[in-house]
């Protein structure tokens, strides 16, 4: 999982272009950085391990002649983050340069096939097979497109490649098998990048590489060939309409800050999808034999809360599952009747498409919610929903997750009018709250932010947090947990509260911080049980809860007021939001980087 950028520039110099778009793909990885550009029939290279500024201050990564040129962010997955398993990898006479985000399954028995044949390696990675491949394909008279096509015939696994070469210096060749890969085109210049953002300061001009093609940049654009049939394939540029401004920080010291304040935007922005598809998702929902709610991470959270939203409003009873373990649990048993509803931010995360590889082979239909329209699951569901929040940088998921529960509740509430299953009153009263949804988390983000930044102050050396919701809140209480521990590296526990009693609170001593996510539902009562059982045993008690709980507010040591006043089924959107926040000031307060948090990235494309 790393980011990958190439670009022919008509003038000027390549080497601060690839720098700055890297510098936005940092999101997909940041253990090394490499630059390589082509000048008078020599390849530059820079590279090393470290995160981009670290390198650049280093080596100026500014500071390569020539107009061509390619780059590499690198989260490792074969080989160390050391210096020399940074790509671009070279190879043996340093002629031919490629970068890759991928894996390569079969790396080592091909690499053993080349060291016989007398290569030489310098790198653990699985992506220096490349080059050296391509060098044995040209010296039998092959060009670089086809020897690049020769050679990933031979690959098992994913990749997005980029590949220059001395011998060819007007080009660059790049190719795509399930690692996103997508070209930009300017008037006078053209790019080719892992996601949209690295070219759009640029251009806003794009067309996205598809398994199977390979693409050659020169200096009258970009050619696509089928691999194959090599056929020559047409498609011509779309424009996407982020502004490079938004895909920057907007004056907010981190990204994180800015995506959590952006929430009002990206939910207004749910409330204007098209109701074709959402109407023709809820169908297939109203038809399938057995509904599957399949993510990772955060967006597993959505779906977790959207069980209760299906079955509290459509009566459907769906089945919330973590990627990764679908396949093993479910894989067997799903048939012509299941629909997996999969929901993925990226739409590339590996785990999740392979739960949709298998689902599919057994005749399983397949629905996606993504934020990212050409990504490989938006290309093999049925029907997929956008959810239109723009590109979210931080590697924490925070606004992308706000509007998944929208449309997922959305969609929950189109299927109990469909099924008949509510009052018209109920659905008018719905449709009002989600609309007014936008306003009351933009009230509360400037409301909380003080308050849970003092929290952040006063908790910041705790080991150990404990987040417990009842019902839908409990689906509140594992993001607010995973984002608490992945950012500002607080070990975490997060339990369904009835749950706590059944292990967990052995853990409780004196001080101990437990936050309790309280909305005035159904669950309010027992909730206040739980509380008490652990005020009982010393816990420090913070709870989050809606405005003018006065009951609560007298039990707990701390507590955070959400204007809400919304159903219970549309609460987690507002009660995450200060768990949001307390998790960035914990890590400000920690001195951690909240958009960079250490071993983790913002789209995990390998399994
Ligand atoms: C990574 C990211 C998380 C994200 C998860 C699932 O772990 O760091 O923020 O929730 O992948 O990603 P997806 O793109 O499939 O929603």
């Amino acid at each position: 999982m790393c980011g990958i950028f190439g670009c022919i520039l008509k003038n000027g110099e390549a080497a601060p272009t690839i720098h700055g778009a890297l510098k936005r793909l940092e999101y997909r990885g940041y253990d090394s950085v490499g630059t390589a550009t082509l000048h008078k029939n020599k390849l530059f290279i820079k590279k090393d391990n470290g995160k981009i500024d670290e390198v650049h201050a280093l080596h100026d990564l500014d500071n390569l002649p020539g107009r061509i040129g390619v780059g590499h962010t690198r989260w490792a997955t074969h080989g160390a983050p050391y210096q020399e398993n940074a790509h671009p990898h070279t190879d043996c006479e340093n002629q031919i340069a490629a970068v890759h985000n991928g894996i390569i399954e079969n790396f080592a028995e091909l690499k053993m096939e080349l060291e016989e044949r007398g290569h030489v390696f310098r790198s653990k990675t699985d992506t220096e097979i490349i080059p050296h491949f391509i060098e044995e394909e040209m010296k039998e008279g092959l060009t670089l497109v086809e020897a690049l096509r020769e050679t990933v015939k031979q690959l098992d696994g994913s990749y997005a490649i980029a590949v220059v070469s001395v011998k060819e210096p007007d080009k660059i060749v790049c190719v795509r098998k399930e690692s996103p890969l997508v070209v930009g085109i300017a008037d006078n210049d053209v790019y080719c990048a892992s996601d949209i953002p690295a070219f759009l300061p640029m251009t806003n001009r794009y067309v996205i590489v598809q398994d199977g093609e390979i693409v050659v940049l020169n200096d009258e654009g970009y050619e696509i060939w089928n691999i194959l049939d090599w056929k020559q394939v047409t498609r011509n540029p779309e424009i996407v309409d982020w502004s490079p401004k938004m895909a920057e920080k907007q004056g907010y010291p981190h990204f994180m800050l800015k995506e959590i304040n952006e929430q009002p935007l990206s939910l207004r922005n749910t409330l204007r999808l098209q109701d074709q598809y959402l109407d023709l998702m809820t169908t297939f929902l109203d038809r399938a034999g057995e509904v599957f709610l399949v993510a990772c991470g955060t967006s597993y959270h959505a779906c977790l809360a959207a069980s209760y939203m299906f079955s509290k409003l459509a009566l459907l009873a769906t089945h919330p599952v973590i990627a990764s373990e679908f396949v093993e649990q479910h894989g067997k048993s799903v048939n012509i009747d299941s629909t997996l509803l999969v929901v993925s931010q990226s739409g590339e995360t590996a785990d999740t498409l392979a739960t949709v590889d298998g689902a599919k082979l057994r005749a399983a239909t397949v629905l996606a919610l993504t934020n990212v329209v050409g990504s490989t699951l938006t290309r093999v569901a049925r029907v997929y929903i956008c959810q239109q929040s723009g590109p979210e940088v931080g590697v924490a998921a925070t606004k992308t997750f706000t509007s998944q529960l929208s449309v997922l509740s959305q969609l929950a509430l189109r299927l109990a009018k469909m099924r008949g299953k509510i009052s018209h009153v109920e659905i008018e009263n719905l449709e009002e709250k989600l609309e007014q949804i936008p306003d009351i988390v933009e009230k509360n983000i400037q409301t909380q932010k003080e308050k849970v930044k003092q929290l952040a102050k006063k908790y910041r050396d705790k080991q150990c947090f404990f987040f417990l919701g009842r019902g839908i809140s409990s689906a509140v209480a594992l993001e607010g947990k995973l984002k608490l521990m992945e950012i500002a590296y607080a070990p975490s526990l997060a339990y369904p509260a009835g749950e706590s009693k059944h292990g967990p609170i052995s853990l409780i001593e004196p001080g101990f911080p437990v936050i309790f996510i309280c909305p005035k539902d159904d669950t309010h009562k027992t909730i206040v049980g739980n509380i008490m059982e652990m005020k009982a045993r010393g816990a420090s008690i913070i709870v989050v809860i809606e405005k003018g709980d006065e009951e609560l507010k007298s039990l707990a040591d701390e507590y955070i007021e959400i204007e809400t006043g919304l159903p219970e089924v549309l609460s987690p959107i507002p009660f995450v939001i200060p768990l949001q926040l307390f998790a960035y000031y914990m890590a400000i307060e920690r001195k951690c980087d909240p958009d960079m948090p250490r071993n983790l990235a913002k789209s995990v494309t390998v399994r």
